[in-house]
């Protein structure tokens, strides 16, 4: 990929679609108003509150990136989205109780002016749903095209000069990439014969990115990973990342899975169990729902510890992953791990871990950074799959010949050197050696 010469300054308003209006959605909207008005700190996000080094250690360069890079700022945001349930953002959010009621009373006329567009929804890919604000169509080609329709309307009404979609709608049944993925021609053809495979997500991804605007997809879908959004994607110059939100348990895996292995330390097995009681728990109490999440949250570990380079270490690890819906605890999460692990001469010795987080607290930001980000990546002339933005998924994209980076300190080392290749900076590798000539 070339490097970008030079970035399109943001101007003028920058739309943000969101594909479902639920808990993580109106989250992040409520946030952004609050931050707006400096009710709160945009905490866990990295394009508000991230600096970034530039140069040697001696010069004291160290910006915030927002400072560093051309990002859209937050007034700019405008928002809109579609969901199955007719409830303004307002509403929804009261529903999803994730803010305290003050919180809520600030953001109240802000969120109460959003309300979602028809859904192109269907029950055979959530079973656990169902609700009246759903488009109705011959078949998935022309639903897709009302999607199309909806983001132009969107973008005159509100004055947005661009826009970006993210997926923050539930988790679909799990699928399997087949031949009607394989391009975009047998793709258009599948939506026209509504071939079970086209999940509802994967027609809001087409009809982003045949607009030429930039899709980030927040939850473990398939929706991306096929050959036929990414040509289509090259062909409309539209930027995209996935998948799966990585906060809660995954996080902490990836945090402290690269230090075991950076110390050589082995591992025999590791149990992750959670509860939660929001609605998407109550999703991912669909079996097929869970084994989207399940593959999600698997790849991680095998993928950081490489068992066939190690094979002594990681060679035989036992990872489980479970969730269970249990609606008294809402969207507060609590996630155990039990970790055995091994040390010198194979002694065993255990790590316990009990996260008691809060799911859209911790999804919110990451909205709001890939919003902003992809903005930024289609104004610097980037398209396809962006994987520098894997620090943010739990099942980041990459090219098809490569394996996916999930070791978090990589991912942000991948990040930020991104943005200061991006603007023309010197990379930074961390080797130091100049500073001992
Ligand atoms: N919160 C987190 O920490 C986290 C982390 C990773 C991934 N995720 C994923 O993010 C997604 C959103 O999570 P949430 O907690 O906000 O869930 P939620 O159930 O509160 O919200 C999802 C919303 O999407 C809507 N929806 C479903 N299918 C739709 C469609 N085809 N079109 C339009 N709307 C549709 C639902 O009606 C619902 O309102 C889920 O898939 C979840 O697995 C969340």
């Amino acid at each position: 990929m070339r490097r970008p010469t030079t970035i399109t300054p943001p101007k003028g308003n920058l739309g943000v679609l969101t594909v479902g209006m639920g808990a993580v959605a109106t989250t992040f909207m409520a946030g952004v108003d609050l931050i707006r008005n400096n009710a709160a700190q945009p905490v866990g996000s990295t394009t508000q509150l991230g600096t970034i080094r530039l140069g040697k250690r001696t010069e004291g360069r160290t910006p915030l990136i927002k400072d560093f890079v051309p990002l859209d700022p937050l007034k700019n945001l405008v928002f809109g989205g579609w969901d199955l349930f007719p409830d303004t953002a307002y509403e929804a959010a009261a529903h999803a109780a994730v803010l305290s009621s003050e919180d809520l009373a600030k953001a109240k006329k802000f969120l109460s002016g959003i309300r979602p567009m028809k859904a192109a929804f269907d029950r055979n890919y959530v079973k656990r749903l169902d609700g009246p604000n759903v488009k109705k169509a011959k078949n998935k080609y022309d639903l897709a095209l009302e999607i199309k329709n909806d983001i132009a309307e969107f973008r005159k009404k509100s004055k947005a000069s661009r826009c970006v979609v993210i997926w923050c709608g539930s988790t679909e049944i799990f699928l399997t990439p087949e031949e009607v993925h394989s391009t975009a021609k047998k793709f258009e053809e599948g939506m026209k014969k509504n071939h079970p495979a086209i999940a509802p997500s994967m027609l809001y991804a087409w009809a982003a990115i045949t607009s030429g605007v930039p899709f980030a997809n927040g939850a473990p879908n398939l929706t991306l990973d096929i050959p036929a959004m990414q040509e289509l994607a090259a062909k409309h110059d539209a930027p995209i990342c996935g998948k799966d939100f990585k906060t809660g348990q995954t996080l902490l895996k990836t945090i402290l899975a690269p230090g075991l292995k950076a110390r050589m330390i082995g591992l025999n097995g590791w149990f992750s169990t959670n509860i939660l009681g929001n609605r998407d728990g109550e999703v991912l109490e669909d079996p097929e729902s869970f084994k989207t999440k399940e593959e999600s949250k698997l790849g991680a570990l095998e993928y950081i510890l490489q068992p066939k380079l190690y094979p002594n270490l990681y060679g035989n690890v036992c990872h489980k992953v479970r969730i269970n819906y249990y609606p008294p605890r809402g969207d507060n999460k609590e996630g155990w791990d039990n970790i055995d692990i091994f040390g010198w001469l194979g002694y065993p010795m255990q790590i316990k871990v009990d996260f008691l987080c809060r799911d859209s607290i911790l999804a919110a930001p990451l909205a709001l950074d890939l919003v902003l980000f992809l903005d930024l990546a289609q104004r610097a002339g980037l398209h396809g799959i962006q994987e520098w933005l894997s620090f943010f998924f739990k099942s980041p994209m990459c090219a098809p010949e490569l394996y996916p980076e999930h070791d978090l300190f990589i991912q942000s080392m991948k990040m930020k050197n991104t943005l200061r290749w991006m603007m023309g900076e010197e990379l930074i590798t961390h080797l130091g050696s100049e500073y001992y000539d």
